[in-house]
């Protein structure tokens, strides 16, 4: 009997990750067919992350990308049960990535068809329960078989929860993925468009429900944008902002677009002079591109970034972005999160694991 792996992605950030650890599965000789749950669907959040990143072996797309949050994992969960009953066998491994609810169901489904399951970006916290994020990865990393952490800090959480056996770290695949396409992305020198020439601008992404959700921090956030008028503000908009962002006025010096893909994105990155962000991967994007990040939550489960100021976090309800921004990091770079070669380390650990489920 083959061996195979099944990877389930489903949101932005995942397909990033999956295409580097997709590549290293291939040449490690590893056959890998990947699921899409259709969580992300525009063609601007999954259609042009999917061509420009290569990802050529999808063999079922789903369309659950909407409801609430029991709406669209019970959704998922059926999809991909039923998915995974016709094939001609079960896979030898499911491979899940972070935190969404596309993670949390293809864990679930996983473990009650007793398939074992590998976790990238295991052992991450954040300690606030309230994230639905935060509910996803600890629930996920309880149910898995091999835990794949992205630094020493995940491997020490696992094992203060108990989790001790199959646990390793290989860093972080998104580093492999910002040195090899932010090399390609670099090669585009337009001069940001529709911002001051004369002033730097600062990169913006907001898509967390605790911001984009609540009048209050909203307003508060754009109000202090407009307090800094020596920036302008780029800010690609997240669809869960598109609606409800036309209800409030908006800053002279704020410049709101579609969402980007991730060449573009990568491009902008390098381009800014700060980063105001509530994303987990752009604080860290925004680190390895030494860009300063204020990142507008109250707790990061990427406390490494934190050290020295080159991540600060930020409530634009009492704090001013003004002060935040001028601060400088207090400590030189220093790399963090692996050495950009993650990928082929888990498409190692999983092609030995499977040579003896031959
Ligand atoms: C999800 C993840 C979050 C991750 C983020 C990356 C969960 C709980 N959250 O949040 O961890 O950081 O993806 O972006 O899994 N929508 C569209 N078009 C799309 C996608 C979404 O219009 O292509 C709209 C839908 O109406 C949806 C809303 O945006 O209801 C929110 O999308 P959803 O996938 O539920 O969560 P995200 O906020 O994207």
């Amino acid at each position: 009997m083959s061996t195979s792996v099944v990877t389930v992605i489903g949101a932005r950030p995942q397909f990033v990750k999956a295409a580097v650890v997709s590549l290293a599965l291939k040449e490690a000789g590893v056959k890998e067919d990947i699921v899409h749950t259709g969580q992300h669907y525009d063609e601007a959040m999954s259609g042009a992350f999917i061509r420009e990143l290569g990802i050529d072996n999808i063999v079922a797309q789903f369309a659950c990308g909407n409801g609430t949050h029991a709406v669209q994992t019970a959704k998922m969960m059926t999809e991909f049960e039923g998915y995974l009953l016709s094939r001609d066998a079960l896979p030898n491994f499911i491979v899940v990535y972070g935190d969404t609810n596309s993670t949390i169901a293809a864990a679930l489904v996983a473990s009650k068809l007793h398939i074992p399951i590998a976790h990238v970006e295991a052992g991450l916290r954040s300690f606030d329960r309230r994230m639905p994020e935060e509910v996803n990865r600890v629930v996920t990393d309880h149910l898995s078989s091999v835990l794949f952490c992205s630094s020493q800090e995940g491997v020490e959480q696992l094992k203060r929860e108990g989790i001790v056996d199959n646990v390793v770290d290989v860093g972080d695949v998104m580093l492999d993925a910002f040195l090899h396409f932010s090399a390609i992305a670099a090669t585009n020198t337009q001069e940001e468009e529709g911002t001051n020439k004369n002033k730097p601008f600062a990169l913006v992404t907001i898509h967390r429900p605790s911001n984009t959700d609540v009048d209050e921090n909203l307003v508060a956030l754009l109000r202090e944008l407009d307090s800094v008028q020596d920036y302008d503000f780029v800010w690609p908009v997240h669809p869960r902002l598109r609606e409800r962002i036309k209800k409030f006025s908006i800053p002279n010096n704020v410049l709101l677009i579609e969402p980007v893909p991730y060449l573009a994105m990568l491009n902008k990155l390098g381009k800014c002079a700060a980063v105001v962000t509530d994303s987990g991967g752009l604080q860290k994007e925004a680190y390895w591109a030494k860009k300063p990040c204020i990142t507008v939550r109250r707790a990061t489960e990427w406390i490494e970034t934190l050290e020295g100021g080159w991540n600060q976090l930020y409530d634009p309800t009492c704090q001013s972005l003004a002060a935040a921004i001028g601060e400088l990091p207090k400590t030189p770079w220093k790399s963090l999160y692996g050495d950009g070669k993650s990928a082929m380390r888990i498409a190692i650990e999983l092609r030995d694991r499977l040579s003896t489920a031959k």
